[in-house]
């Protein structure tokens, strides 16, 4: 959810304009536009208002656009598909520093029949208004555009600062530029405008940023040092390589090193810095994704980076390049005792096909990370659509909170959305727990989405033998909502619950007692044709079942089922055309017992 548009809008009391609907606060200025050959186009103007705003099709092919001033290119040329046939969205360009004057925008690759020429315009305000019905209430969305992984987590001085993979020109993926939006509560964000922008290395792809308390690297006593991945693309097939940028305002602006890049190699995939302090030995630690495997680095000053070693050869899962790492040390529940997680992204190779994340548990002594547990892969989620997890930076009280990407390569592109693309998954507190001598993550939901609990539906205990039936969950059901059970197993070999809408589109979700499993199935949920990979069943371990604890949290295309507190959780996307509001409960064999049941709006 963002809250600064409710701002704006309050506070200038204004209706904000943006797309199709509602362009009148946008001028009516003549641009003077040449057509020339092969689909090159100069458009000279005047700035007149902060924004241009060019309309986008969706579907049609890409060209380039480059802002030129004085005969010079400024800033980098970024890829657009203007619009040809039919406007589905407009994107802004800040053309703020030039207002008065005279410029000119070179456009590559669009026909002089393109409708574009008659839609593009000036104006003051770009609407940011959350009219799509697939967009969540809860959980951070880009305010428009595409966006991929979370970067750069950090927090400071009471916010918590999310960067993401954004092209703010479109929403499919492109133009890579780090986004920022910030919160105070981990669940209502504020959009704070692009910080990290492309430039001569390249787009600017994932990585991470630390709070430098002790000025190691001399840019300022608690300057935010980020590192990412400069993905330049070239005719020859491209490079990577890591840069590093620091912000002296608390990650609003940044201000790139002029030594960059900093970290050079001969690998085409060589991505994703994690970097974080090691306390025991003073220094910091860089962990990257390389091909398959993941490299350590050490450095005392954040600049100059050695490597002390590699991690992966025939460890876990590897049907697909090892993307975001992320090492963090865990409190093993009950216990004194803590242990290494090193949080390892795969795509493809995920267990139902696609992204996935997967982890190893074991020690690090600040050079080196050993898998204390080798023989099986383990996944930190069950669904289909939680990738790119890393964590929180300097979080307080010593909490590790995660943060995924709430979708899967395999379709994100074509997810029915329009004027933005991407959602996150909540914020999950990651701690270990001990089951059969071995270690596996617990995600909790981070205690935060309980302060955003609304209005209350309670239900008094009821026995399932024959079907039962949920008429209404909530009085008015806006499809944001939790449901939190507690139920008791009387012998029943499945366990099944399904949520309904008005279409009879049904999320099916099961308990199958000898296989010790929780099942989703989406294949019915609502939308499911636009990828032949998204209706799918997922499958999560699920033992000792007798007593099941279980927590649904639906946000309009999503859904996250955390049982036993997050000992296993399951992220699936859904597109259901209106809100499940009707639950059924059905037992194989036995019966079982909810003994609680509530229901959270959630806001
Ligand atoms: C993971 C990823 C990263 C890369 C980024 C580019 O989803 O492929 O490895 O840095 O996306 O957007």
């Amino acid at each position: 959810m963002r809250r600064n548009q409710m701002r704006i809008m309050k506070a200038l009391g204004l209706s904000l304009l943006m797309g199709l609907s509602s362009l009148a606060n946008a001028q009516d200025t003549t641009f003077d536009t040449r057509h020339l050959a092969n689909e090159q186009n100069i458009l000279s103007v005047q700035v007149a208002q902060k924004y241009l705003l060019l309309p986008v099709e969706d579907n049609a092919p890409t060209g380039k656009v480059v802002i030129v001033v004085n005969n010079r290119p400024v800033g980098e040329a970024f890829d657009i598909r203007l619009a040809r046939q039919h406007v589905d969205y407009y994107v802004p360009v800040d053309l703020s520093n030039y207002l008065g004057k005279t410029i000119a925008v070179d456009i590559q690759g669009l026909p002089a029949s393109a409708i574009c020429w008659k839609n593009i315009r000036f104006s003051e305000m770009f609407d940011q208004t959350n009219r799509e019905k697939f967009r969540s209430t809860y959980h951070h969305t880009p305010a428009y555009g595409w966006m991929n992984d979370p970067n750069g987590l950090f927090y400071k001085d009471g916010v918590y600062h999310l960067y993401f993979q954004h092209n703010p020109y479109g929403s499919t993926w492109g133009n890579m530029t780090w986004g920022h939006s910030t919160s105070t509560d981990l669940i209502h964000w504020d959009f704070e405008g692009d910080a990290i922008t492309p430039d001569a290395w390249g787009a600017i792809f994932s990585g991470s940023a630390v709070v430098d308390h002790e000025n190691t690297a001399g840019f300022g006593k608690g300057a935010i040092v980020a590192f990412y991945t400069s993905a330049k693309s070239t005719p020859w097939g491209g490079s990577q390589s890591q840069s590093l940028a620091y912000s002296l305002d608390n990650g609003k602006t940044f201000i790139k090193y002029d030594k960059n890049p900093i970290l050079t190699s001969s690998e085409p995939d060589f991505r994703d810095p994690k970097v974080f302090w090691y306390a025991p030995g003073k220094h910091w630690v860089m962990m990257l994704a390389v091909g398959q495997e993941m490299q350590i680095y050490s450095s005392k000053n954040l600049k100059e980076w050695k490597q002390e070693s590699s991690f992966g050869a025939k460890q876990g899962a590897h049907g697909g390049v090892w993307e975001c790492p992320d090492l963090v040390e865990l409190p093993i529940e009950g216990t004194k005792e803590k242990k290494w997680v090193l949080i390892c992204n795969i795509n493809p190779g995920g267990p139902f096909g696609g992204s996935a994340t997967q982890y190893f548990v074991g020690s690090f002594d600040g050079k080196r990370f050993v898998n204390e547990t080798p023989t099986e892969t383990k996944w930190l989620d069950w669904g289909k659509d939680n990738y790119a997890t890393v964590t929180w930076n300097n979080a307080p009280d010593g909490r590790c909170i995660a943060l995924g990407w709430m979708s899967n390569w395999q379709y994100q592109a074509v997810l029915p959305t329009l004027q933005y693309r991407g959602t996150n998954t909540l914020p999950r507190d990651l701690s270990l727990y001990k089951h059969d001598g071995d270690y596996f993550l617990k995600s909790t939901p981070s205690p935060e989405v309980e302060k955003a609990r609304g209005e209350r539906q309670d239900f008094p205990s009821f026995k399932v033998s024959d079907p039962y039936e949920i008429e209404s969950l909530l009085p008015q059901n806006d499809g944001a909502y939790e449901i939190e059970m507690t139920l008791h197993n009387d012998g029943a070999s499945k366990i099944e619950m399904s949520l309904f809408n008005e279409q009879g589109e049904k999320l099916l979700m099961y308990y199958d007692i000898p296989r010790e499993q929780f099942v989703m199935d989406r294949s019915e949920s609502g939308e499911t044709n636009f990828s032949e990979n998204f209706p799918a069943i997922t499958v999560a371990p699920a033992s000792d079942t007798d007593k099941i604890h279980l927590r649904l949290f639906i946000d309009q295309s999503s859904v996250e089922a955390f049982g036993e507190d997050g000992e296993y959780v399951m992220t699936n996307r859904i597109f259901p055309s209106s809100p499940y509001n009707r639950m059924t409960f059905h037992a194989d064999r036995g019966s079982f017992t909810i003994q609680s049941l509530h229901i959270y709006k959630l806001k």
